[in-house]
């Protein structure tokens, strides 16, 4: 099947994206023909800052790679690096309706946060539907929170469809792990850039160690019994124990004893056990400027040359060619 996602150059990775997407992008790359690429222009939403944007692109890049995504099986690609995206993007906004665009909650929820109602903003969701529908993708695995937008995908592609009287596009499902559908920050809300509660993948030890003693607990002694229910600890200490663990903390939160400080020490080993490999990659591939450019460039090139056909039927669809 083909498989295509994407990620925002707008922060730094953290365990919500490794397990909300970034883990399913790897184990979807053993069985399916994959696209994964950085969304630079996508993340030209909200950060207006041209050091920014280079520095959370190449750390993005270097993220992707040292957890596992391997440009040996996938296409990865900087999405600016493929310039047919945006040409499709204006096609499909000129077939997509003002309603549609104006029922999306992540333009809602973001200028709710403060972020500038730019039209680029308001038109992101058909940025994305080119994304996807430029590659014939089947499948899109991403978080919860991006239903909405492949359902606005399904719906661009049909309006295209309709007003071309041609079917050029395939019409892609998510794929949304439920149980990993939101990882909790460690204030307990979604762990988010936005909420400033995140745990990084690729940060200075010392930051996570003390970030990760940070996670809100209740006041419950030592020697009693733990809610597991609501508790953010709980939901990354499951997330991150080996299937050998998982009875320690169901008896650690169960019957007392342990108190939260010593599973958030068991949580900043797993952390470490998990990623240890990934973070000493992520350095060397940091201090090789070029090895990552060659990466991108093979990628892009890759990429474009698999959009050609479709771009060719779309143009002649849309009679400019
Ligand atoms: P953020 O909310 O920190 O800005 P992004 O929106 O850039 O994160 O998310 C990139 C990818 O990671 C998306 O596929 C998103 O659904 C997923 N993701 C982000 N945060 C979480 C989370 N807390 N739980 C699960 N998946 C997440
Ligand atoms: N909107 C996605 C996010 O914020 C990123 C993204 C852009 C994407 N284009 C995409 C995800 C295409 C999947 C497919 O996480």
């Amino acid at each position: 099947m083909r498989v295509l996602s994407g990620v925002q150059p707008s922060g730094r990775l953290h365990i919500g994206n490794y397990f909300g997407a970034i883990r399913q992008f790897v184990r979807l790359q053993d069985e399916h023909d994959c696209y994964y690429f950085l969304a630079d222009l996508h993340a030209l939403t909200t950060v207006h800052d041209a050091e920014a944007m280079r520095e959370n692109t190449r750390h993005l890049a270097a993220g992707f790679l040292a957890l596992g995504i391997d440009p040996g099986r996938a296409v990865v690609y900087r999405q600016s690096d493929v310039p047919e995206v945006t040409e499709l993007a204006w096609y499909l906004s000129t077939v997509t309706g003002m309603g549609l665009l104006q029922r999306c909650h992540s333009y809602k929820d973001k200028t709710a946060q403060g972020i500038v109602p730019s039209h680029g903003l308001f038109a992101y969701p058909v940025l994305m539907a080119a994304d996807i529908l430029i590659v014939d993708a089947e499948l899109v695995p991403v978080g919860k929170d991006q239903k909405q937008h492949l359902e606005v995908t399904r719906d661009v592609a049909q309006a295209f469809h309709t007003t071309y009287g041609e079917e050029v596009f395939t019409l892609p499902d998510p794929l949304i792990l439920e149980e990993v559908a939101v990882v909790p920050g460690v204030d307990g809300r979604k762990m988010s850039k936005s909420y400033g509660n995140t745990i990084e993948i690729f940060g200075p030890e010392k930051a996570i160690r003390k970030r990760i003693m940070s996670i809100v607990t209740d006041s419950t002694p030592v020697e009693e019994p733990k809610p597991r229910d609501g508790s953010a600890l709980y939901a990354l200490l499951r997330l991150f124990a080996p299937e050998g663990d998982r009875e320690w903390i169901e008896r650690a939160f169960d019957e007392g004893g342990t108190g939260y400080g010593e599973m958030k020490k068991r949580l900043f080993a797993y952390f470490l056990e998990t990623f240890g490999a990934a973070r000493a990659r992520y350095e060397e591939l940091m201090a090789d400027p070029a090895e990552l450019d060659g990466i991108l460039e093979r990628g892009a090139a890759r990429a474009r040359e698999a959009v050609a056909p479709l771009m060719d039927r779309v143009r002649r669809a849309v009679g400019i060619a």
